[in-house]
């Protein structure tokens, strides 16, 4: 069963300058994003910083407004939604409760006023999921356990924590409430390469021992496929492709999604006989985005109709999507063939 759905979906950010603070233009994060997502399925998603990943995931929870297209809820009982312009009171506190977040800095995402204890219990308590004060606490401390941390630290501040122990916080606080959708913003990028994998290995462990549909969002494509079913490859507001993790391993189709590939020292493609593709210069600027392919200026595969027309995403295998006029190409010579 579906829980999230995206049609259109736009972000437009304005940008605002002078004495009257007027409108001179839009950060354009996100342009025509189209996802879905249903239970129990772990989604990644990748692309350089600054492509609107965090974008997508705020909206999809609503921290943001989407500038066009819509949002569509599934609620547990199979209800349907339009969530695309703010939450109704009937459907605010499922939703809540449903969809969950956890963001790159541990540090700013947790209260440093309130104790651990409260932290957490505090989700638990506006859902009401126990009627006792005493079974809120023995729960607040079965899921300190639960996320490796000693259950008496929930007497603590955030303050007195390490980064990999608040993020650990975080996700218990996130889980409390049993969620079925759990939205992961690069959960380990401020932290310490030494505690990285711990959370990895916490929040894959989470991932079995509940039926919980998985966000993951990073710019680090191997982190990405090892965590998920499916990977949404982006670029300046744009999911260039989109496959099965094992097809973007074993035959990823955008030049881009190539060259993310190529810079992971594990993956190989020489010696998997795959494309090896440079990436050169950094992302253009999501203000004034290059005309038709948004990746053209930096594909060596480039050509004329990549520089005036936006290609459209093709099928190149049954669940694998591009959008490449290379791909376009082949398909029509195909069908000129057959
Ligand atoms: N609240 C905001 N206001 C204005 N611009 C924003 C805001 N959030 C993000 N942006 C811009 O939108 C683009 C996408 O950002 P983001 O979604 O954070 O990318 P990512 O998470 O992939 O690094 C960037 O150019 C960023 O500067
Ligand atoms: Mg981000």
């Amino acid at each position: 069963m579906k829980i999230l759905q995206t049609q259109n979906l736009k972000k437009h950010f304005p940008i605002r300058s002078g004495v009257f603070l007027q409108i001179t233009g839009y950060v354009k994060a996100l342009e025509k994003v189209d996802f879905e997502i249903s239970e129990g399925e772990t989604i990644g998603i990748v692309g350089e910083s600054g492509c609107g990943k965090s974008t997508l995931g705020k909206t999809l929870v609503k921290i943001y407004e989407p500038t066009a297209g819509s949002i569509t809820y599934f609620d547990p009982t199979g209800k349907v939604h339009d969530i695309t312009k703010g939450l109704r009171k009937d459907v605010r506190s499922i939703f809540r409760k449903d969809v969950q977040m956890i963001f790159q800095n541990p540090y700013d995402s947790l209260d440093p006023r309130m104790t651990i204890r409260d932290i957490i219990r505090e989700p638990i308590e506006t859902h009401r999921l126990f009627n006792t004060s005493q079974a809120m606490d023995d729960y607040v401390r079965e899921l300190l356990t639960k996320v490796g941390l000693d259950p008496d630290y929930g007497k603590r501040y955030p303050h007195e924590f390490s980064g990999g122990q608040r993020q650990r916080i975080a996700i218990a606080r996130s889980i409390s409430v049993k969620p079925r959708l759990l939205i992961c913003d690069e959960p380990t990028s401020a932290l310490d390469v030494s505690v990285q994998s711990q959370i990895i290995n916490l929040l894959k462990q989470i991932q079995r021992e509940n039926q919980m549909a998985f966000i993951f969002i990073s710019h680090n494509l191997d982190l990405v496929y090892h965590m998920s079913d499916r990977i949404l490859v982006m670029y300046l507001g744009n999911i260039v492709e989109s496959a099965p993790s094992t097809a973007i391993f074993d035959s990823p189709a955008h030049p881009y999604t190539q060259a993310l590939m190529s810079a992971i020292p594990s993956w190989n493609p020489t010696e998997r006989k795959l494309k090896d593709v440079k990436l050169e210069g950094e992302p253009p600027s999501p203000i004034n985005p290059p005309h038709g392919c948004p990746f053209h200026p930096r594909c060596q595969y480039r050509f004329d109709a990549c520089s005036t027309v936006k290609p459209d995403p093709v099928m190149v295998s049954p669940g694998h999507i591009c959008a490449c006029h290379l791909h376009a190409e082949k398909q029509k010579d195909e069908k000129i063939v057959s």
